[in-house]
């Protein structure tokens, strides 16, 4: 596991774009894993920058971790939209090679069992991670055990609390969402976690040098041979 340490949030997202950036110049159909979350907003301003001075995504495939179940597409507080302000709508990224779980659908088992469609077909390169303050990872929430897959998870208190920043209301936030599952996250051949803030510390550290277990997701990437985390000094300031 490599860990990288800027000393400022700033440093910190221009190099995780930059790491998205070389993936893309050096691979000829490049899958991006992509994450939400106010963490990425800089990253995303980063790669559209990238691209007004001539980075090309008309070869990429994206595949998001998660979305809200029972918000429309369309809907501001999606990630959809999430995706759409802050990268789709700025860059060239083909229309048909954008995929974002269905929290929207009737029939979720089906959506859930889609998205693994969708991800065997495109084996993710470079996957991008945030961290919740509670160690999640996509809507992978602290439990006794973890889905593999795609699959239906209920919000934590904590998420939920977290969450309700991008709302008008706490009572607003979703309380159920559909997420890729640990497997399919540690079957991407590259995994680039970032966190920023002194909020993420104890996530982190607990993730970095802590037990692998259940209760910390991302406790879990230790498992995985090429995994990265770019840190800010506030996210680091529990590292020893
Ligand atoms: C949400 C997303 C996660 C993200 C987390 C952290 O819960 N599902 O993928 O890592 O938020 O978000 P933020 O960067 O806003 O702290």
């Amino acid at each position: 596991m490599e860990v990288r340490v800027f000393p400022d949030a700033y440093g910190a997202a221009l190099y995780t774009a930059t790491l998205v950036e070389t993936t893309i110049r050096q691979l000829s159909s490049p899958v991006l894993g992509l994450a939400t979350g106010g963490t990425m907003i800089p990253v995303y301003q980063h790669l559209v920058q990238f691209h007004r001075r001539g980075l090309r995504f008309e070869h990429v495939t994206t595949i998001n971790l998660d979305e809200y179940i029972g918000l429309e597409p369309t809907d501001r507080h999606s990630y959809h939209a999430f995706m759409r302000e802050h990268f789709f709508d700025h860059v060239d990224l083909p229309l048909d090679c954008r995929y974002i779980p269905s929290g929207a659908t009737c029939d979720l088992t089906a959506a859930c069992q889609a998205y693994d469609e969708i991800l065997r077909a495109h084996p993710i390169d470079l996957q991008l991670l945030g961290i919740g303050v509670n160690g999640h990872i996509g809507f992978n929430e602290p439990a006794d055990h973890l889905k593999p897959h795609t699959h239906v998870v209920e919000l934590t208190e904590d998420t939920i609390r977290q969450n309700a920043r991008f709302f008008d209301a706490e009572e607003r936030v979703p309380t159920r969402a559909i997420t890729m599952g640990l497997q399919s996250i540690l079957f991407a051949k590259r995994i680039v976690l970032l966190a920023v803030g002194a909020s993420k510390a104890q996530a982190v550290r607990e993730a970095i040098i802590g037990d692998i277990r259940t209760t910390v997701p991302a406790s879990l990437l230790q498992l995985h041979p090429q995994v990265t985390f770019v840190l800010d000094e506030a996210a680091a300031q529990q590292l020893p």
